[in-house]
């Protein structure tokens, strides 16, 4: 089966051709950073009308790259939330149509199935069951995964998700958005010993995250060091670093925890975030110190992409799974 995913959840067109048996077989990834970078955040009237523009050559391109005709295609996956709903609609509709025109089964993906499903496209892959710690710009979460569909939450963020917390951080910071990469690339050069943040919800129990007290805390950091700082640019990478330390430790010590309460040996990251090279370094050391196993999508199908909807998509039609013509995407949808 070779099904052809679409993801446009967000500012990125993702498209890419899955096959099952042989794995990716042509993938690309439209990134609108410089669209909504002016305004320091996505604007989704914009990002739905960039999709708009760019999915059906996208398709195109993928579909060459693949050396594939449209009458190769076994089925199309699109992601049918949770999302913007004016870009989500922009590929729903888009999928669902190419699916009708070429009378193949059409699916609607959850975007974060997608994300914990992506470790399944590499080699080694995971088996299951696994618990996955999802960070990306709009969620924290630990599931436990014990196969294709199979899913229970674990925990997640009370406020920010991760992503937006660094987003926003570096914003504090002056940094150009998106901020999470700028932030990290800022803090290697800063010195972890100067400031101390608060690891949030780590001193009780439980797998819940809050992250948006950090953003205050650094706001207040900012406030009061810069002003006196003899070295103003030094104070601020000090700051991101203290900032990403907070973030990755209680990223780490939530996940060792996840791992046994649940008593599972398999630890998966997945989304944005998760292509932090802190982040993966840390929670490598501190899960294989106790005899466990972290597995990492590549970066790119950390960040949104097409491959993880076109994956979790053949694996639904695969079991018997399509829909109905009529389709219904969601802005909110829970996992
Ligand atoms: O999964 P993703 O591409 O989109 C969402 O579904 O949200 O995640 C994007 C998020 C953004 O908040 C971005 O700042 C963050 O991932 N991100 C990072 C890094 N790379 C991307 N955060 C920290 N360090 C990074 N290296
Ligand atoms: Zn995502």
């Amino acid at each position: 089966m070779r099904v052809l995913g679409i993801e446009t959840s967000c500012d990125e067109t993702g498209i890419a051709v899955y096959e099952h048996g042989r794995g990716l077989l042509a993938q690309a990834v439209y990134s609108q950073i410089a669209l909504h970078a002016e305004y320091g955040g996505v604007v989704p009237e914009l990002a739905s009308r960039d999709h708009i523009r760019k999915t059906l050559p996208l398709i195109q391109q993928v579909l060459a790259e693949a050396g594939l005709t449209r009458a190769q295609l076994d089925g199309v996956a699109y992601t049918a939330g949770p999302g913007l709903i004016g870009a989500l609609l922009v590929g729903a509709a888009l999928g669902r149509s190419l699916a009708w025109a070429w009378q193949v089964p059409a699916i609607g993906v959850h975007h974060l199935e997608g994300h914990l499903l992506a470790p399944l496209l590499e080699d080694p892959a995971p088996a299951f069951p696994f618990v996955a710690l999802l960070v990306s710009g709009g969620h924290t979460q630990l599931v436990e995964v014990r196969g294709i569909g199979r899913y229970r939450l674990l925990g997640e963020s009370l406020d920010d998700a991760a992503g937006e917390a660094f987003d926003k951080t570096a914003k504090i910071l002056g940094l150009p958005y998106p901020g999470g990469p700028e932030l990290a690339r800022l803090a290697e050069r800063g010195d972890p010993e100067r400031f101390r943040f608060p690891r949030p919800m780590t001193d009780r129990p439980g797998l819940e995250f809050s992250f948006s007290g950090l953003k205050t805390f650094t706001l207040n950091t900012v406030q009061t060091e810069l002003p006196r700082a003899a070295d103003p640019e030094q104070t601020r990478a000090d700051i991101a670093r203290a900032f990403e330390e907070a973030v990755v430790e209680t990223l780490v010590i939530k996940c060792r925890r996840a791992l046994r309460a649940t008593g599972h040996q398999r630890l998966i990251l997945a989304g944005g975030v998760s292509a932090n090279q802190r982040l993966r370094a840390r929670m490598n050391q501190a899960i294989t110190a106790e005899g466990g196993q972290t597995f990492y999508p590549r970066p790119a199908l950390c960040t949104d992409n097409g491959a993880m909807i076109a994956f979790a998509g053949c694996q639904r039609l695969l079991a018997g799974q399509n829909e109905p013509l009529l389709f219904t995407p969601r802005a909110r949808w829970p996992l």
